[in-house]
């Protein structure tokens, strides 16, 4: 069986992976349409052996198209959603616009994959900070639930788009220059810097970010008990997300136990030898889709407690290689009913 593909948001950081992931994982892909804003309209691509051309996001771009793998700004999902979803399209959104949505499935394949069944044709992926942290969380909770969560973050520049990365250089070469750049995608300038804000003040002193840790987390693992006090800072690497993770689980849990758990995750490596310097850093995790975890150990401030290390490419699997990975899950599920 093979389906007709439209990526939206298939020029920016994202979508360019959207379609490094769709060629490598060789889906089945009988007609493949490129949709961006104006600005991209007639841009070259390459995907596979075939040069695509980009064309304009627009009320009738879905006709006869079976699935939308979305990577753009939350209020364009908001507008062209209903234009595919009226055509018959199901939507994979990136964007943090729908994932909230009692509605909307927030699915990450290794954690919650049943609940891609119960779509009305839109299923969001979440959050690149919460996606790894919830694939590595999941390994843990399957074995004792998690109870609460103390997460700080070391989030790429790459998070916020290709004009995060651009930033980054910029500001780098001026600062080597003696100039300050103006910061315009952050707050402030991010070379040889940190900013320990990602995001627009949302609740409580806490950023939107943030609170997206808290919201998703418990929606991806259906539980609302789970409580998660997040801090997430914007740090001068270009891809990868780092994060250190401290969770309390409702019995104890050993460390060789978890590095056990941890090892035979679905879609968690374990990088974990602190004695010959081994340990998951963004620089070796760039271009890989798991999700690496490292530095395991006791809480020594808590008796359930467990702290670790978790780093994955946040435009693979915290945005890209999970919404292709819902896209193939559907595919399996279209392939089921015509059989
Ligand atoms: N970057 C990450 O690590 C990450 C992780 C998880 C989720 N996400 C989410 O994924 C989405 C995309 O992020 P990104 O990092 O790929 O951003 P990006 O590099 O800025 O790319 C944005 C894409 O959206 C398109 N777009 C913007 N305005 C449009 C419009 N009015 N009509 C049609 N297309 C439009 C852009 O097309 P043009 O080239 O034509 O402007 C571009 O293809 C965001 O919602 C983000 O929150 C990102």
């Amino acid at each position: 069986m093979s389906v007709n593909l439209a990526v939206v948001g298939a020029t920016g950081a994202v979508g360019r992976i959207v379609l490094e992931q769709l060629a490598l994982r060789k889906l089945p892909i009988n007609r493949l349409k490129l949709l961006a804003s104006q600005r991209s309209v007639g841009k070259e691509v390459r995907f596979a052996d075939e040069t695509l051309k980009v064309q304009l996001l627009e009320p009738d771009a879905f006709q006869g198209i079976d699935i939308v793998v979305a990577s753009t700004p939350d209020e364009v999902s908001a507008e062209f959603a209903s234009w595919a979803t009226d055509a018959g399209a199901v939507v994979v959104d990136e964007s943090g616009y729908w994932r909230m949505d009692p509605k909307v499935p927030l699915v990450i394949p290794e954690v919650n994959p049943e609940a891609i069944h119960d779509h009305q044709g839109i299923i969001a992926s979440p959050n690149c900070s919460t996606t790894q942290m919830v694939v590595a969380l999941a390994a843990l909770h399957r074995h004792c639930p998690v109870r609460r969560v103390v997460v700080s973050t070391y989030q790429a520049t790459s998070g916020a788009g290709l004009a995060g990365n651009e930033e980054l250089y910029d500001s780098t070469r001026s600062a080597l220059t003696g100039k300050t750049h103006p910061a315009k995608t952050f707050q402030y300038p991010i070379a040889f810097n940190l900013i320990p804000q990602i995001g627009s003040e949302k609740e409580a002193g806490y950023t939107s970010e943030e609170m997206k840790m808290v919201y998703e987390t418990r929606k991806i693992m259906g539980d609302d008990d789970i409580v998660v006090c997040p801090t997430c800072v914007r740090v001068p690497v270009t891809i990868g997300h780092s994060e250190s993770i401290l969770v309390e689980t409702a019995d104890p849990i050993s460390v060789d136990k978890a590095r056990e758990l941890f090892a035979a995750a679905p879609g968690v490596t374990l990088v974990d030898d602190l004695d010959n310097k081994q340990y998951p850093m963004p620089q070796d995790c760039e271009g890989k889709d798991d999700v690496f975890v490292g530095r395991v150990r006791k809480d020594l401030s808590s008796p359930n407690g467990l702290a670790f290390w978790c780093v994955s490419d946040n435009l693979r699997k915290g945005a890209a290689t999970n919404a292709v990975q819902i896209a193939e899950l559907l595919i399996q599920k279209l392939a089921a009913a015509s059989s």
